[in-house]
């Protein structure tokens, strides 16, 4: 996968009401400025684009704002706040069995057989591999435990989960070592590997050119590089068509299991864990520049991912009740998938190095600038790359309002935006997603819309 597709359905017409126009008036909202529309864009290839936000659902692979810096040309350091859980309990979307078998099928094409098993018997097995972001130290126990592979240094910035790695080594009696390290560095140690593996890791590096061209450094030419990882939009700030497909799949589930839809809060994930997938649309496009893709699957979560993880309503129903719909919701998470291989989060991909890659010198160094400007821009910039989705912007301004009442809170983010009634449908609509169905009716009659506010051809569209 090259850059990762732009998509906008903004210059469609929905009946009445042109798209563009609600787009332009919520530009001119949610980025006051001329200058906060500008943005630069660091294309696959290392290129510079600049751009200017014209739809609010404006993306690119990967965007900075145009500030200048005088930051010294150094790594910057983003790192998980002190004490953030990484394996705190939760409810994922692969909490579920049966979601674990269609992902197995998805991977390996058979429910039965993990990623790892798939690895061993096609490609391995294997003698000495290194664990990029080794978290708790699971996934090297599994491997070895299973098989795959003989022994395994894991790397981490965390002491606290690498202490628990160490000490379930140590138990079990496993030949595993570990090092603390900062993986923006890429400053692995320097040891025989004939496989690396990335388990929900590399979604996680800032430096993610410079840690994908030291593992190709590190591994020989039949060595090989796995990686099952989130490949989705960054900071899991996803488009508005995708939260809204989500959206009505989940308006079509049985109430009791419906999922709290609220869209993930930027500033909470900057201030709990800014890594959280900082560059995760670079993931695909960073593995192909330095290794040869041998094997790799898609594997969707569009929907699935979505409605499933942290859905503490669907998981608390008996078995026998949410076993049904959580097929259902993976039955609609593979139509999307199917018709759309770009809306994949998850990805899993075996691969060997590239080494010709390492021997273009000025391709290189130019990634590396890039790189590095893109960074100590970011940095400068609170760590922020890309302009705000509209769905974040207008959630945050109603999250962040505090007191009141839900209408008077929302009735105050009107009051900044100018009051057309496209506008007013738009701001139901949100309403709908973060609030339960009733709230909807009530908002619509308190605005004073006509007709029901979730018809399609009054609503515009948030691509
Ligand atoms: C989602 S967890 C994945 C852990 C493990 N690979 C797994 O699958 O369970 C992400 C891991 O990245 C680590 N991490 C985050 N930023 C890092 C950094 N700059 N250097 C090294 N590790 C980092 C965290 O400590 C955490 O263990």
């Amino acid at each position: 996968m090259g850059e990762p597709e732009f998509r906008s359905r903004s210059s469609m017409e929905t009946g009445v009401v042109s798209t563009r126009m609600v787009s332009a008036t919520l530009i001119e909202n949610l980025y006051p400025s001329p200058s906060a529309r500008r943005y630069r864009c660091c294309t696959a290839d290392g290129s510079w684009r600049n751009h200017s936000i014209r739809n609010v659902g404006d993306r690119s692979s990967l965007s900075i704002p145009m500030r200048s810096s005088d930051e010294p040309g150094q790594t910057q350091k983003v790192a998980p706040a002190e004490g953030f859980d990484y394996y705190r309990p939760a409810v994922y979307w692969n909490s579920y069995p049966s979601v674990v078998e269609m992902l197995n099928e998805r991977a390996t094409g058979d429910v039965a057989t993990w990623w790892g098993s798939h690895l061993r018997d096609a490609f391995g097995p294997f003698r000495h591999a290194l664990i990029l972001n080794c978290g708790n130290g699971w996934v090297e126990r599994a491997l070895i435990e299973q098989k795959i592979v003989e022994s395994a240094v894991g790397v981490d910035i965390s002491d606290e989960l690498l202490a628990i790695a160490r000490i379930k080594a140590e138990t079990d009696g496993l030949p595993l070592r570990y090092h603390q390290l900062d993986v923006n560095t890429a400053e692995f140690p320097v040891e025989e590997f004939d496989l690396v593996v990335n388990h929900a890791a590399l979604h996680h590096v800032a430096y993610i050119d410079r840690v994908s061209r030291r593992i190709c450094e590190l591994l020989p030419p039949h060595g090989v590089f796995v990686s099952w990882d989130y490949i989705g939009p960054h900071r899991n700030q996803y488009p508005g068509g995708m939260w809204e497909d989500a959206w009505r799949v989940n308006e079509n589930l049985p109430p009791e299991a419906r999922q709290v839809m609220a869209y993930p809060h930027l500033p909470t994930i900057m201030a709990t864990d800014p890594t959280e997938a900082i560059h995760s649309e670079l993931v695909s496009c960073s593995i192909e520049r330095y290794f040869r893709i041998e094997h790799r699957r898609d594997l969707g979560g569009g929907i699935a991912y979505l409605l499933l993880t942290h859905n503490h309503h669907l998981h608390d129903l008996p078995n026998d009740v949410s076993e049904p719909i959580v097929r259902t919701v993976m039955n609609a998470d593979f139509d999307l998938l199917a018709g759309d291989p770009a809306s994949t989060l998850f990805t899993y991909i075996v691969a060997r190095p590239k080494h010709e890659t390492l021997t273009a010198t000025e391709q290189l160094s130019h990634w590396t600038e890039s790189e590095d400007e893109r960074e100590r821009l970011a940095a400068a910039s609170g760590g922020i790359y890309y302009p705000r989705t509209a769905v974040a912007s207008l959630s945050e301004q109603v999250a962040a309002l505090g007191g009141g009442t839900l209408d008077e809170r929302t009735a105050s983010v009107l009051a900044r935006v100018p009051g057309t009634m496209l506008v007013r449908t738009l701001i139901v609509r949100l309403k709908a997603r973060f609030y339960p169905p009733r709230s909807l009716r009530r908002a619509a009659r308190g605005l004073g819309l006509p007709g029901q506010a979730r018809n399609r051809s009054l609503s515009p569209d948030l691509s």
